[in-house]
């Protein structure tokens, strides 16, 4: 009570695109006041049918009266149908918030004081996870969690395995303590060959769980190997790299390289949890930071915020709440999570046109900059933060590949840009996209 819920499960709802439903306000709406259904002792009783009720809708946000959960019925249609987060509160800033009203159970403070404790321990009971704001609800049901490592990152029954980056080994220890398995850092463990490896090396059954340790190339292989290992199981991300908390941890993308191209096979399969611990990256290289930091201003651009300017915890927190948001709303990437390639056109042609030469961040910083010109936007943040230098790369090739990345109908390209409402698709004239990118190429 006071925590706010009504107010966060509105905002989370409409930033999942999925109905919103406020317990108590369905109850006033069609049962009439709440106080006269408790002075009449009848309201637990009519709040357990609305509420079951709401949770067997199809996926919604539903928000629940703070006592709700002393009704079993309730906790357990919440355990079985629902990811339920507690918003937390101090008991002081609840009651600040009540106070005064007429609530019924709001009305005097001691008591409102002892009920808080009490509740404490179904709160324990049910709650899958605790927030306190938007981002924070919004990281819970995709399972995400911005936290030290600590060694109940399984808590699945069952046994686990885990597979780390050899790099990272040799500079963090492994967060838990079970059986290890080590890929090469970098690109190169992106193969079948790993793969396969990985595949005749584990131990687990069906009920194992998969850890993953390191950045984005160890969190996509090793998920494509928990996607495929006895048809599936279940699987914990703990990226390590910038690129890997703001972004390929997040969302169920997993995959492996062929000699063809990046990423051509590979599954969606979500890990059950994603543990994101900043303090990890106290010893990434200054390299590797800026190839997460050019994900990072993309998300601010798209959601309109300077999330590059926050400290590190927060930068990856607020960065991987976007990228959480996008995929919930779009989990096989059929349309609103397309948002996410802005910039990302001009930067695989980039990369296309400099036989890879050209690393993915930097490539990305470029394609920001011509993103935004096209969108008829300021480069400003783009030019201070990222500072990206023109590259070489051959331009016919280049541009080659960025017209085969967008099949160009009618003279004219479908590219993502950046209104003031965030990233949308736009058909923009072939003769433009190509003087955008011959501008991101050195002569
Ligand atoms: N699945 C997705 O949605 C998605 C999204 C974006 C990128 N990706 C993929 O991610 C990959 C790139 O990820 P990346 O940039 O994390 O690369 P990476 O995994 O190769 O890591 C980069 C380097 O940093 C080292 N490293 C990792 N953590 C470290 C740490 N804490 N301290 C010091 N060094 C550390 C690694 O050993 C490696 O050499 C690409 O293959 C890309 O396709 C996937
Ligand atoms: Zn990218």
């Amino acid at each position: 009570m006071g925590a706010g819920k009504s107010t966060l499960g509105r905002q989370v709802a409409a930033r999942l695109h999925r109905p919103f439903l406020d317990v108590d306000a369905r109850i006033e709406e069609s049962q009439g006041s709440i106080r006269e259904l408790f002075e009449q002792g009848i309201f637990r009783e009519v709040e357990e049918r609305v509420a079951l009720e709401a949770l067997m809708q199809p996926p919604s946000v539903v928000a629940l009266g703070g006592g709700a959960v002393e009704t079993p019925a309730i906790r357990e249609a919440l355990r079985a149908r629902a990811t339920t987060v507690l918003v937390e509160v101090e008991v002081e800033a609840a009651w600040e918030r009540v106070s005064g009203s007429d609530r019924p159970l709001a009305q005097d403070e001691a008591e409102f004081r002892e009920l808080y404790e009490r509740r404490q321990t179904l709160y324990d009971e049910v709650a899958d996870d605790r927030a306190r704001d938007l981002d924070g609800i919004v990281l819970a049901a995709g399972g995400v969690a911005v936290a030290p490592l600590s060694a109940d990152l399984v808590h699945r029954p069952g046994s686990a395995e885990l597979v780390a980056d050899e790099h990272v080994l040799e500079l963090h220890p492994p967060p838990i303590n079970v059986r290890v398995l080590t890929v090469p850092a970098g690109e190169q463990a992106k193969t079948v060959a790993t793969a396969e490896r990985l595949w005749r090396q584990l131990r687990l059954d069906r009920r194992g769980t998969l850890v993953a340790f390191g950045g984005g190339c160890t969190t996509d292989v090793v998920g494509f190997v928990a996607a495929t290992y006895l048809r599936g199981i279940d699987w914990v991300a703990v990226p390590t790299t910038l690129v890997g908390q703001v972004d390929a941890a997040i969302g169920g993308k997993t995959a492996v390289n062929l000699q063809e191209g990046k990423n051509l096979v590979g599954a969606f399969h979500w890990p059950v949890r994603t543990v994101i611990d900043p303090e990890l990256l106290k010893t990434l290289p200054e390299e590797q930071r800026r190839e997460g930091l050019a994900e990072v201003v993309k998300t601010g651009l798209l959601a309109g915020e300077p999330l590059w300017e926050l400290p590190d915890d927060e930068l990856v927190r607020r960065g991987a709440a976007f990228k959480t948001a996008l995929c919930l709303r779009d989990p096989h990437d059929r349309g609103p999570r397309q948002v996410l390639n802005l910039g990302h056109t001009f930067a695989h042609a980039l990369e296309a046109g400099s036989d890879g030469a050209v690393s993915h961040g930097r490539a990305v910083a470029l394609g920001l900059r011509a993103a935004l010109r096209l969108s008829g936007r300021s480069t400003e943040v783009v030019d201070e933060v990222l500072a990206p230098e023109p590259v070489q790369a051959n331009r016919e090739r280049a541009w080659e590949a960025l017209k085969r990345d967008k099949k160009s109908t009618g003279g004219e390209l479908t590219l993502v840009l950046l209104g003031d409402e965030g990233g949308f698709t736009a058909n923009v004239p072939e003769a433009e996209a190509r003087l955008a990118l011959d501008d991101l190429i050195a002569d």
